[in-house]
């Protein structure tokens, strides 16, 4: 491979291309070939993407076919779901598809069967679902619980989060989840302000527990129960998710209720094994199945289908073509379902932590631009809020608009009006004003081509869910192979981590702090503002303070 793709003859066959095809109209392509919309569309397992409102051609679909061959992509498929080691940095594998493979087959890993394990572990959470679903288990004064607290961050909460809200409609009637990521203490309050401590379970996920933002939300709640219920109540009111079955004995949770996962799952892309035990509890164990039943749908997809008709091969070329070749540093994610509101958050952490990177796996410097700005919100809110950039704007903005085609309310007149906004949407940001193109006064011009795909699912359900995440997995993975880049790292994440624990201390102390003028200057505001505090004192602000 060499150092950089934009060594590669096709990626300079790519730039020659896009200068020459940048005159061309999306207006233009839909014209010349009338059934350009069914063409390029493909469907996979009820899952429609539409990606002809993108200003690409044949020659640009066949050089991005050519630009991931020349990046050895099969290769890089191959190995992935074979269990290589392709998280160099942390010389692990990555099989978060084993998660979601059925027990009938198998994932070998130096031997060993990790499917088998992964069915255990899925049983045992089935266990303690049906228990609470059930009321059999009950919390230390004998009464069932009705809310299960998840308390975790990253990946450690967003999926599980994101699938809650998502699946609401499918949650028991009895037993609700919440959920407690920030350290602000004001996160906490918000959940525990009108809990029960009787009828709550609290559940600590975190990978690697020494994350000191959850560590520290598990401390205090394990203080709200004992002070409520006392110590001996802890055994029936917490659970754990990790892989760290030492650190969590040392916090005090019984191994007995420690669900486990492994190191080969990326916090990200851990919503399918322990780490969805909140979602499990709520929607049952079935339908928690059907949610990897639908990852694995997709996962089989990309593994097996031609990348011409590969949902995640094409939207990660098409981003590449965006970001690589037209200049767009963002990349929106719209879905047109308030079910979804939190999908955009999901995706942030999934695309920007697995591929915002610089070096590649060999930690020579890539040379071309990776992960966009991904951000988002649900349609139609965000029409009334951001949508003016993204049609009359300076930055060019690459969307995804996300529409399920059946939905679980009977508001039919709501449901048209959401799903023609989408349509409308698509439209104007691909043609602009069709009615007479450059006529009108300029601030009335729109000028189109303003590249979308439309993905459609039949219905939200925990299948559809499923897909939906594996396939912006593996467009993720698609991109991070191209790039070159280890998609399963996060070291960037490491420095402000460090740098936290010493200012932590600084906050306490009272040496003046050594760091740089404007740090020094906001730790001793903070300080006075904290000594005012503490005395009872309204808090003092001013510059000669400091
Ligand atoms: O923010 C960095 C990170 O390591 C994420 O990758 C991860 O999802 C999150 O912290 C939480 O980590 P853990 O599950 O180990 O608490």
């Amino acid at each position: 491979m060499p150092a950089s793709p934009s060594e590669l003859p096709v990626w300079r066959e790519l730039s020659t291309h896009r200068v020459e095809s940048a005159v061309t109209s999306m207006r233009e392509l839909f014209d010349r070939n009338p059934r350009r919309g069914a063409e390029l569309s493909v469907e996979c397992d009820g899952v429609v993407l539409d990606y002809s409102k993108n200003v690409i051609t044949d020659r640009t679909l066949s050089l991005l076919m050519r630009l991931a061959r020349d990046c050895d992509l099969a290769a890089g498929i191959d190995a992935m779901f074979a269990g290589a080691r392709i998280n160099t940095t942390e010389d692990r594998p990555v099989l978060h598809t084993a998660l979601r493979t059925p027990a009938s087959e198998s994932v070998l890993l130096d031997g060993v069967d990790v499917v088998r394990s992964v069915h255990e572990v899925l049983e045992r959470m089935s266990d303690l679902a049906d228990a609470i679903r059930s009321g059999r288990w009950c919390g230390a004064t004998g009464r069932p619980v009705r809310t299960v607290v998840n308390i975790g961050i990253g990946g450690s909460d967003l999926g599980p989060a994101m699938a809650y809200h998502a699946l609401r409609e499918f949650a028991h009637a009895t037993v609700e989840a919440r959920f407690i990521s920030n350290v602000d203490g004001h996160d906490i309050d918000r959940v525990l302000g009108d809990l029960d401590p009787e009828t709550t379970l609290f559940i600590v996920s975190s990978k690697t527990f020494t994350t000191i933002e959850t560590l520290t939300n598990a401390r205090t709640a394990r203080r709200w129960l004992v002070d409520r219920l006392g110590e001996n109540a802890v055994g029936k009111h917490f659970v754990a998710v990790s892989t760290n079955a030492r650190e969590v004995a040392v916090f005090g949770i019984d191994p007995a209720n420690m669900f486990e996962f492994w190191d080969w799952v990326g916090g990200r892309y851990s919503l399918p094994s322990a780490i969805g035990l909140s979602l499990m509890i709520v929607i049952g164990p079935e339908q928690f199945r059907e949610l990897l039943a639908g990852a694995h749908s997709i996962d089989r997809h990309f593994r097996t289908a031609a990348f011409e008709e590969n949902l995640p091969v094409l939207l990660g070329l098409l981003g590449i073509w965006h970001r690589n070749f037209c200049g767009a540093q963002a990349f929106a994610v719209l879905p047109y379902d308030q079910r979804l509101a939190l999908l955009p958050a999901y995706l942030q952490q999934l695309d920007m932590e697995s591929n915002g990177k610089s070096v590649d796996r060999h930690g020579r410097a890539i040379g071309v631009d990776t992960a966009p700005i991904l951000w988002g919100a649900p349609g139609t809110n965000g029409q009334h809020a951001f949508f003016q950039m993204l049609h009359q704007g300076t930055t060019l903005v690459p969307s995804d608009f996300i529409g399920v085609l059946e939905p679980t309310h009977a508001h039919r007149a709501h449901h048209d009006l959401l799903m023609a906004n989408l349509f409308a949407q698509t439209r104007a940001l691909a043609f602009g004003d069709l009615g007479s193109p450059g006529e009108g006064p300029p601030h009335r011009s729109f000028p189109g081509d303003r590249p979308s795909n439309t993905i459609l699912l039949p219905r939200l359900s925990p299948y559809t869910l499923g897909q939906l995440i594996a396939l912006y997995e593996h467009k993720v993975f698609v991109q991070g192979w191209i790039w070159g880049v280890n998609s399963f790292d996060q070291w960037g994440v490491e420095l402000g981590k460090k740098l936290a624990t010493s200012i932590h201390d600084d906050l306490e102390s009272d040496r003046a702090p050594g760091l740089d003028s404007s740090t020094n200057a906001l730790i001793m505001r903070y300080r006075h503002a904290r000594q005012s505090v503490t005395a009872g004192r309204p808090t003092a602000t001013t510059n000669e303070m400091i």
